[in-house]
């Protein structure tokens, strides 16, 4: 068994208490969570109570200044985390970030350059990425299983409402980062598309703020073009109850769609073969995180790789 990754938590809002508690739960025999720190530091003192988190920092560079800590977990609005990311690997820290990199396209460009200079890991965390049966999705096309690529679908369905706690936080409201919830939660979906089938070289949206809370857009509906000649389309809503994320790919030999539940394809015979991830994804990332900063193993999914995510979301909310 590795030794234990030394972990500190910087930012300590909802992702930390809906999200990670339970993967932190179910790690303990890999990761000790060894500091947090919030700005306001009531928070992090009830977290650190509940996590069982040994000290709390009344700031970041306290936090980065602790040996104790030998990588971080960044979980704070999007605009602000890219500059605690160069600070933390500054420090000799290992990174794990929340998604995207930073606010737009331009600012992460920048700052995966700037943190190209320093040694630690710099992992950003898209959950999805830590899946095993996004793999096998992507397996799936690359070995020919679906025959040529007709048509892609992606839906991204969600009710962002008073009843969601990530609707009351200050910094979702006319935020700072391009696309609103459509970029903030679509990465996770991109991701899953451009391991299956790459880019598309083309796109062409249309955009709509039809839930005024929502700002700045709550709906894209987008034709893409891929370069094998599929045709595509990605739809996203943040104000409907149709369905929740989506990938459908169909091919002449049969279609694979995807959910962050389950992958399956489907031949032209009806041959039927299902895949379903191995763990719950928060658990699949801490624990690749620690594989990486304690196993040296090499990383699943690169700061690159994200940016290309954000980059794609970003061309599907400008619709070109
Ligand atoms: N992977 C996923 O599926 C997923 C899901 C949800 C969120 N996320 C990501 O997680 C991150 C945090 O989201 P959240 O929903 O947890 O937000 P949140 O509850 O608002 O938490 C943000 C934290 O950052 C602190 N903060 C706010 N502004 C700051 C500033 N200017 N400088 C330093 N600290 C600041 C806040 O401190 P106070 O306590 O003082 O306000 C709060 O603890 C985001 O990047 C988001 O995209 C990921």
């Amino acid at each position: 068994m590795p030794r234990k990754l030394r972990l500190g938590l910087i930012g300590t809002g909802l992702a930390p208490r809906h999200l990670y508690l339970p993967a932190f739960r179910a790690l303990q025999h890999r990761i000790d969570l060894v500091a947090c720190t919030n700005r306001t530091r009531a928070k992090a003192e009830q977290y650190a109570a509940d996590a069982g988190i040994p000290v709390v920092h009344d700031t970041t560079d306290d936090l980065l200044a602790d040996p104790e800590v030998e990588a971080v977990m960044i979980s704070l609005p999007i605009d602000t985390a890219p500059r605690y990311v160069l600070d933390a690997l500054k420090a000799g820290k290992a990174v794990m970030t929340e998604k995207p990199n930073a606010a737009n396209t331009a600012a992460a460009k920048r700052l995966v350059a700037s943190a190209a200079r320093y040694d630690p890991p710099y992992l950003v965390g898209e959950n999805y990425a830590f899946m095993s049966h996004a793999h096998q999705l992507a397996r799936w096309v690359a070995q020919g299983r679906l025959g040529e690529l007709r048509t892609v679908e992606v839906r991204d369905f969600t009710v962002m409402d008073q009843a969601q706690p990530w609707f009351h936080t200050s910094w979702r409201h006319d935020p700072a980062h391009v696309g609103g919830f459509v970029v903030d939660a679509g990465v996770h979906l991109a991701h899953v598309l451009r391991e299956a089938v790459g880019d598309p070289v083309e796109v062409r949206g249309l955009q709509a703020l039809q839930e005024p809370a929502l700002s700045p857009v709550d709906t894209i509906a987008v034709a893409m073009r891929f370069e094998s000649g599929a045709l595509g389309s990605w739809t996203s809503c943040f104000s409907a109850p149709l369905e929740g994320p989506k990938i459908r790919i169909a091919g002449t030999k049969g279609v694979a769609s995807w959910t962050p539940a389950t992958a399956e394809l489907v031949t032209r015979s009806g041959a039927v073969t299902r895949s379903e991830p191995k763990e719950d994804s928060f658990t699949g990332q801490f624990r690749h995180f620690a594989d990486v900063v304690v196993a040296g193993a090499e990383p699943l999914v690169t700061p690159a790789d994200t940016l290309g995510d954000l980059a794609l979301m970003e061309r599907l909310v400008k619709g070109r």
